[in-house]
């Protein structure tokens, strides 16, 4: 049985003094138990998070980080740096990185090995836009994304990490994908990774992505292949971020 995770995704939002709000909203609360909870907020904050999370159950991470090691890269940050800040979790291949950022397959793929150098659990993101969707090409698209990593992981690093089906057309629109396109891609990922290895295929945990609110979640949450969600905009709200979370512990 695959324990469900609500990540939060703060983006680029947030500071000291609404961090500090939501944190102790969301430390409050008895909802937390049942299911794995985490934050994923911009560097500056993981310090305010390790002081404020340590011990309380809810885990935290960040959404990116530098496929290097250390070196000579200016404004980059390392797996370790966010280690070193108590982060179990790492976004990487978030749609926003790769449409701006220049996050490419390959480059994602760098970053999935480099946080788990550095003992972070992955969240790999994949999804296809709107385009690839309407020319049937969404199984496609997401095969080819999880390939790319697969490729240069092997299959048992999946063991120690989570996905993340983010269809791009539905983050931050309001328009969210219905359970039943969520579960067909859901369904089809852990075929595809059963092709390589059934029990590890059977354990990951898949998220879903992409304007999940407090009146849509429990619906998601109840198909078979939905392990959790990434909640970008109402994991701002205390409210509704504890309603998804308690969506998740049905
Ligand atoms: P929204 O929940 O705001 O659509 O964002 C989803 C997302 O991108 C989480 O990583």
């Amino acid at each position: 049985m695959r324990r469900k995770l609500v990540a939060g995704n703060w983006k680029m939002h947030g500071n000291r003094a609404s961090n500090a709000a939501l944190l102790e909203a969301l430390k409050a609360s008895r909802a937390l138990d049942a299911v794995d909870v985490a934050l994923c907020a911009p560097y500056p904050y993981l310090g305010q998070l390790q002081d404020s999370l340590a011990g309380s159950g809810i885990a935290w991470g960040a959404q990116n980080l530098s496929q290097h090691a250390q070196g000579a890269y200016t404004g980059e940050v390392a797996g370790s740096m966010l280690a070193d800040f108590g982060c179990r979790y790492v976004i990487v291949g978030h749609s926003e990185r790769r449409a701006l950022y220049g996050d490419t397959d390959a480059v994602v793929a760098e970053k999935f090995i480099a946080a788990q150098k550095a003992g972070l659990t992955p969240i790999l993101c994949l999804g296809e836009t709107l385009a690839e969707r309407e020319a049937n090409l969404t199984l496609e698209v997401v095969s080819r994304q999880i390939g790319a990593v697969l490729h240069v992981t092997g299959m048992a690093a999946l063991a120690r990490a989570v996905i993340a089906y983010e269809p791009v057309w539905a983050i931050g629109t309001g328009r969210t994908a219905s359970s039943a396109q969520a579960q067909e891609v859901h369904g089809e990922l852990r075929k595809q990774l059963a092709d390589h290895d059934k029990r590890i295929a059977a354990e990951v945990r898949i998220l879903y992505g992409g304007s999940v609110k407090r009146d849509n979640a429990a619906e998601l949450f109840s198909m078979a292949d939905v392990d959790g969600g990434l909640i970008g905009g109402a994991s701002l709200v205390a409210e509704d971020f504890l309603a998804i979370v308690a969506a998740a512990a049905r």
